[in-house]
């Protein structure tokens, strides 16, 4: 089973079980990480916003646009932010390692 690093935004790390075919997001808000996922995934809320471990930055589907105009809207922004509702889980991303973004 592929699992999943995360670090909460008070600085509590777990790890995660993935479930193929969910989105990240699903996942962080079911563990009650700190994610709401108000608008249901369709990048238009920013409640799901994540910092990636730069090592796995480049290994993760590039963002659309609508995920990028929604990112550059966020002060907390970085090199590495995702919105986790366009993350799909897959076996491939065992051992992806994250923290959840501030407010
Ligand atoms: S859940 Fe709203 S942007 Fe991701």
């Amino acid at each position: 089973m592929a699992h999943f690093h995360v670090t909460s935004r008070a600085g509590e790390a777990q790890t995660l079980e993935g479930v193929d075919g969910w989105r990240l997001m699903e996942l962080l808000r079911d563990h009650k990480m700190g994610i709401e996922g108000i608008c249901g995934g369709q990048a238009d809320c920013a409640s799901c916003h994540i910092h990636v471990d730069p090592a796995w930055a480049g290994r993760l589907p590039e963002p659309r646009e609508e995920e990028e105009d929604k990112l550059d809207e966020l002060p907390s922004v970085t090199e590495t932010s995702r919105l986790s509702c366009q993350i799909i889980w897959g076996e491939e991303l065992d051992g992806l390692t994250l923290t959840v973004a501030p407010d």
